[in-house]
């Protein structure tokens, strides 16, 4: 049944209806307050066929753009237009089929097609004998409050979005940075001045030499900067904190195992708006390759310093003495270019095994190869594995050159048939190991003590013995030259 058959056909109804609106008492502060209340006001007959509106206020009027006379009659179903939702109206249906009080937000629509949101409240009215009489409306617009609402809640899910997407690109660039100190070794840390409290990655624990899950904080960093350092660093963090400048330093420490490496730490400090220290943050990393590489350094190049200054003291005796004791200037000549040539080649011996000197077999091999005839005959070599300090193994480069010469321009490599027997052996003895060298010549012409002694014997008898702390001696026996070296090893 439409508005306008109810209309139609039920002028009954609208006869009591008006009778309603005539019969209200305009003196009644109760018709009053109601025809003149600021909230929209409806008053319906559930005794009438579809429960149609009798009596509506001026807010209401002001509310819907309906006028009194266009509503009275009517069910207030046509405040409602295709977007009320069906479920908000078969909650009303429901509430007023079992004459119950009901309060709903629900959509409308005024006269002029506009929509506003309906905080309708619909309660019953009984009659004395209990039976249902009436039923009272209010109807608030609370659309500026629903969108408002909607607006939050629409400003909420962003928020809430954009917070969940911070949060992904947070754990995002903190896995990435984790990953970077990972990669770089390095180790994060914080320190806070005023509680001295340490705030120390897993990282840093590791180059400090704890266990990650270990505790570390500022006693036990303390604790682990080695002795020496201490006092510096200590005093390199209360200046940043003093003075906010960077803090750069590079130290040692021991670990808890008892192993000493070298640390680099970077920091700064953050203070507060009112400059106070609030705290310091930096990186830390272990340098301890780095540092046992210059410190390689460091000992190569000292020792190639002092290898040259040797070298050069070398060829200024070798020059001298030579030019002392030679015959003639040729004969000079030939022996300055043999005696620099087996400095040359212990130079070479030294250069393959860097600081650490060379073994005896190879020197051997070494000075003796331009004197072997390479079929195996002349020298004997024999020995077990040992390695010279680098002074030593010039020193017995240069004796075992100028043997080698004296054999042979007059000893058992000068004949046909004459031999060298080079051996040496490792024993205990007085202050631990001590090395007993021998050179034997036999099969040559028979020897004589010379009555001058040259530049080779003196450098193979006292040099000799004083490099290597030993005693070195010559023997010219008949059988031919015999040289032995007793030293500590
Ligand atoms: C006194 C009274 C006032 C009402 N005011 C409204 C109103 O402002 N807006 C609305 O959509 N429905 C209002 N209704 C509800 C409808 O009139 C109707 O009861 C609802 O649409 C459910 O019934 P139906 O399914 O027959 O339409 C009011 C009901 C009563 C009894």
């Amino acid at each position: 049944m439409n508005q306008t058959s109810l209309r139609d056909e039920d002028a009954d109804h609208t006869l009591i209806m008006a009778a309603f609106g005539r019969s209200l008492d305009a003196a009644d502060p109760f018709v009053v307050g109601f025809n003149e209340a600021i909230l929209p006001m409806a008053i319906s007959d559930p005794t009438l066929p579809d429960n149609p509106i009798i009596h509506v206020n001026a807010a209401f009027e002001r509310l819907t753009g309906y006028a009194r006379d266009e509503v009275v009659g009517r069910n207030c179903r046509f405040l409602q237009g295709p977007e009320t939702y069906p479920e908000d109206v078969s909650r009303l249906r429901d509430a007023i089929g079992r004459s119950e009080r009901i309060e709903i937000d629900l959509l409308n629509h005024r006269k002029d097609g506009t929509p506003f949101w309906n905080r309708l409240l619909v309660a019953p009215v009984f009659d004395r004998g209990r039976h249902l009489r009436y039923y009272v409306a209010s109807q608030h617009d609370v659309t500026l409050e629903r969108e408002t609402l909607a607006l939050l809640e629409a400003e909420q899910r962003e928020l809430e979005a954009s917070a969940a997407e911070t949060q992904v690109r947070l754990a995002d660039s903190a896995a990435r940075l984790q990953f970077a100190l990972k990669a770089g070794r390095l180790g994060a840390w914080t320190f806070h001045p005023a509680s001295q409290h340490l705030d120390a990655s897993d990282g840093c624990k590791i180059v400090f030499g704890y266990d990650p899950g270990a505790a570390f904080g500022y006693p036990e960093f303390l604790e682990t900067i080695h002795p020496e350092d201490r006092a510096r660093v200590v005093e390199a963090i209360q200046e940043t904190i003093a003075t906010g400048c960077d803090y750069d330093i590079e130290y040692r420490i021991v670990t808890p195992t008892a192993e000493v490496r070298w640390v680099a730490i970077r920091g700064e400090l953050l203070t507060r708006a009112d400059g106070t220290a609030l705290s310091m943050t930096g990186f830390s990393t272990d340098i301890t390759e780095r540092k046992r590489t210059e410190e390689h350094r460091a000992l190569l190049a000292g020792e190639l310093t002092h290898r040259v200054k040797n070298t050069l003291a070398t060829v200024s005796a070798i020059v001298n003495q030579t030019l002392r004791d030679a015959a003639s200037m040729s004969e000079a000549r030939d022996t300055i270019g043999a005696r620099i040539g087996s400095l040359a080649v212990a130079h070479d011996l030294l250069l393959r095994d860097e600081v650490e000197g060379a073994t005896i077999a190879d020197i051997v091999t070494g000075v003796m190869a331009p004197f072997d005839d390479g079929g195996g005959r002349l020298f004997s070599v024999e020995g077990p594995h040992v390695r010279l300090e680098p002074r030593v193994t010039l020193a017995l480069s240069m004796a075992l050159h100028e043997l080698a010469t004296n054999a042979a321009k007059y000893g058992a490599l000068h004949v046909a048939g004459g031999h060298v027997t080079i051996s040496w052996s490792v024993g205990i003895g007085e202050g631990g190991r001590r090395l007993a060298f021998m050179w034997e010549e036999t099969g040559g012409p028979v020897v004589t003590t010379p009555t001058r002694t040259g530049f080779g014997s003196r450098m193979i008898e006292r040099v000799l013995a004083q490099h290597m702390r030993g005693t070195a001696r010559i023997e010219y026996r008949d059988t031919g030259v015999v040289f032995t070296i007793d030293a500590p090893l």
